[in-house]
C-alpha cells in the first residue's frame, strides 16, 4: 500500500469476455492496475436505446426547478439539498456555464446538462434493464464482490463546448464504505476520445491512500476532509479512449480525472457505482436511501 509500482504505465484492455466470465488474467490485472476495459460489453443498440430514453426524461424536465450546479472545481453548490436528496430520485444537474449573466441558459437544455442522477437503475424499466444482466453480475463476482448492490447511477451528458473539466479524485471519497467497497462500471455511450474529454487515469494508483472524504457534517452540509494532502502525480496519467459500448470498471479508489470537452461532440456515458452489501455503509454518506426503495443488485 501507498505507492505505484515502477512498472505499471498501461489501461488493461480486453474484448469483453463471454457472459462476463473475466479471465484470472483480467482479474488480476484489474487488482494490479485497477482499472480494466472490456471493449464491446453492450451493443451499440442498446447504448442507442439508453440514449434515447435519457432524451425522453430530458425532454420531460423543466431547468427552471433547477438551481444546482455540480461541479467538482471547487465552485459552490447553490443548493446542497437538490444534491443530497438526488439518492433515490432522477434529478438532473446542469454545467456551470449553463447560464449567462441573466441566469439564462446560454443553450437549449440538452446541451446545458452535466447529468442526470442518481436511481434511475432502480426508478426507470429502461434505465433499470441496461444495469442489469448476467454479465454483469458475473463480472462483479470475479473481482470479489460477495454481494454488490447498486447503489447509484449517473448519466453523464459531456456536452460540446460547455462540458466541464472533472478533475482528480476517487470515487470512494464520496461512496465511502468499511472496508472500502465502491467500484464503478462506465459505459461509453458515445466515443469518448481525448478531444471531448475522455476518462483518464494513473495505473496504479489505487494502491494511493484515499486522499478526500465527503461526509454530512452535523449541521447536514456536506463537508470534504483531506486525509492526505499529497498531489497526485498527474505526469503518470494515462488517456482511456474508449468506444461506443465499452464498459470500464475501475477501483473506488482509482485516481480518475477528464478534461472538458472543448469539442463539438458531445461525451454520453453512464455509470453504476456498486458496493458491497456485506460492508459498512455509514448513516454520514451523502447519499441515504428512504426506506421503501432498497438497494438492488444485478438480478
Ligand atoms: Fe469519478
Amino acid at each position: 500500500m501507498g505507492h505505484i509500482q515502477d512498472n505499471i504505465g498501461s489501461i488493461p484492455s480486453y474484448s469483453a469476455p463471454l457472459g462476463g466470465r473475466l479471465s484470472d488474467e483480467m482479474v488480476s490485472d484489474f487488482k494490479k492496475v485497477g482499472v480494466l476495459v472490456l471493449r464491446d460489453f453492450v451493443s451499440v443498440a442498446d447504448c442507442e436505446k439508453l440514449r434515447s430514453r435519457a432524451g425522453q426524461l430530458v425532454d420531460e424536465f423543466d431547468p427552471g426547478d433547477v438551481r444546482s450546479v455540480f461541479s467538482t472545481t471547487g465552485q459552490q453548490q447553490l443548493d446542497d439539498s437538490y444534491f443530497i436528496e438526488s439518492g433515490d430520485k432522477i434529478r438532473f444537474f446542469l454545467e456551470d456555464d449553463a447560464f449567462d449573466d441573466d441566469g439564462k441558459l446560454r443553450q437549449d437544455k440538452e446541451h446545458s446538462l452535466n447529468k442526470m442522477g442518481h436511481a434511475m437503475h432502480d426508478l426507470d424499466p429502461v434505465f433499470d434493464e441496461f444495469s442489469r444482466g448476467s454479465d454483469l453480475a458475473e463480472v462483479a463476482l470475479r473481482i470479489g464482490f460477495v454481494d454488490p448492490v447498486i447503489l447509484q447511477s449517473m448519466y453523464i451528458f459531456k456536452p460540446p463546448n460547455i462540458g466541464g473539466e472533472v478533475v482528480c479524485h476517487q470515487d470512494s471519497t464520496y461512496i465511502y464504505t468499511q472496508p472500502e467497497s465502491c467500484v464503478g462500471f462506465w459505459f461509453a455511450l458515445e466515443d469518448a476520445t481525448l478531444e471531448n474529454g475522455c476518462m483518464q487515469f494513473i495505473p496504479g494508483g489505487h494502491k494511493l491512500p484515499l486522499k478526500k472524504r465527503n461526509y454530512r457534517g452535523a449541521d447536514g452540509k456536506l463537508i470534504t476532509e483531506t486525509l492526505d494532502d499529497t498531489p497526485w502525480p498527474e505526469d503518470r496519467k494515462v488517456p482511456c479512449e474508449a468506444k461506443a459500448g465499452t464498459l470500464v470498471v475501475f477501483d473506488g479508489r482509482a485516481p480518475h480525472l477528464s478534461a472538458a470537452n472543448s469539442s463539438p461532440k458531445s461525451r454520453h456515458a453512464y455509470t453504476l457505482h456498486v458496493i458491497d452489501r456485506t460492508c459498512y455503509y455509514p448513516p454520514s454518506n451523502w447519499l441515504q436511501r428512504r426506506d421503501d426503495l432498497p438497494l438492488r443488485g444485478f438480478e
